[in-house]
């Protein structure tokens, strides 16, 4: 058994976690969530609209020892239990890396513990296997905050980036457009609620890059349609603001469906005789129904299996840092040595 402390601060949640492996057993093997502690900050940062980098790298100083404490007594161990501290070196806000990053570098030396450094994307990459027991290779969209990418993980440290955005990430996009309608922060659950009672039809925004060649995102054209449609009937009745929500909910499930549906057609062309080959959704968009229903569908009709693994695992965790630390010792590839760079945000 090893059992690996996960530490998750590239953005705005502090987050803690230890997961267990039997690392005995066969190709699959029953890896175990023994706590999983996320503290978000979204109050901090909401009278600003967004994230704040200053606010969200003070704030993990203060809350990390005791989320660490809160994640080990929730799992029922201590430090001399664990076999190794895992944190997120990056992509993310550089403040909040290093505060992790220094946190577990510390405490894995006060244990004698090897420091593994974890990609963030790497975490979102893998959380299937835990959470699911998924074979490689598979598809993975992640969808958050900071980024909107194709990915296909093919094993660990096996991945290759099929798409990304070429301006904003989808849950920008969602948070942009929230703020601009009045909506408060953070907007992709506000936006989904207010488009509950709109007409979907009342607005033609544009599906972005729908029918390109080229695999990748945009969403800063519906941004700006958006922008125009409000300013054209300002002020904005509450209708009006559901209508916009649900047209604007309506193309983005369009756009993400016709860029899904090249990468699912090109993962049929590299992998022919797979069986039920599966995609996989991560980040805080993947909540969102309209596109889980609208990403289901395209599933069904291209005999490929959804997999939505539970939201808390699907957002920012240790959990998925932790597991990645476990693949990584498990496959012989974890790099111990206390060398690392950091890494910043990127698309
Ligand atoms: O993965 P996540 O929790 O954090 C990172 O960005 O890494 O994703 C947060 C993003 C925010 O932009 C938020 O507005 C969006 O996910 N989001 C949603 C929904 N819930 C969260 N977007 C659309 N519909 C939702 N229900
Ligand atoms: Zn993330």
């Amino acid at each position: 058994m090893i059992r690996v402390l996960g530490i998750e601060t590239s953005c705005d949640e502090t987050a803690a976690s230890v997961v267990a492996f039997d690392s005995g057993a066969s190709e699959i093997r029953s890896p175990k969530i023994l706590s999983n502690t996320v503290l978000s900050q979204i109050a901090e940062h909401a009278a600003f609209g967004g994230v704040v980098p200053e606010i969200a790298a003070r704030a993990h100083v203060e809350a990390l020892d005791g989320i660490v404490e809160a994640a080990l007594a929730d799992a029922g161990t201590d430090l001399s239990e664990i076999d190794a501290v895992a944190a997120t070196a990056g992509p993310g806000l550089v403040g909040g890396l290093i505060v992790g990053l220094m946190t577990a570098k510390a405490i894995a030396a006060a244990a004698g513990k090897p420091l593994l450094a974890i990609n963030h994307l790497e975490g979102h990459a893998l959380t299937a296997r835990l959470t699911d027991g998924l074979e490689f290779p598979y598809l993975l969209l992640l969808v958050s905050g900071g980024h909107t990418q194709i990915v296909r993980v093919a094993g660990v440290g096996d991945y290759q980036r099929w798409a990304t955005t070429i301006d904003d990430a989808l849950g920008e996009a969602f948070d942009k457009t929230a703020k601009m309608l009045g909506l408060p922060y953070p907007g992709g659950p506000n936006v989904e609620k207010a488009a509950e009672k709109g007409d979907a039809a009342r607005f033609a925004f544009p599906r972005p890059m729908k029918g390109a060649t080229q695999p990748d995102f945009s969403f800063s054209g519906l941004k700006t349609a958006v922008r125009q449609a409000a300013s054209a009937i300002a002020p904005l009745t509450e209708k009006d603001v559901a209508d916009i929500c649900a047209s604007f909910q309506a193309a983005v499930a369009d756009a993400l469906q016709d860029r899904v549906r090249r990468a699912l057609e090109r993962f049929r062309a590299e992998f022919p005789d797979m069986k039920a080959p599966a995609l996989v959704v991560a980040g805080g968009v993947a909540a969102n129904r309209t596109i889980k229903v609208a990403l289901e569908a395209l599933c069904r009709d291209a005999g490929f299996r959804f997999v939505a693994p539970p939201l808390k695992l699907c957002t920012d965790n240790a959990a998925m840092i932790a597991w990645a630390g476990i693949e990584r010792l498990s496959a012989g590839l974890a790099d111990t040595e206390n060398s690392f760079a950091f890494v910043p945000r990127s698309r």
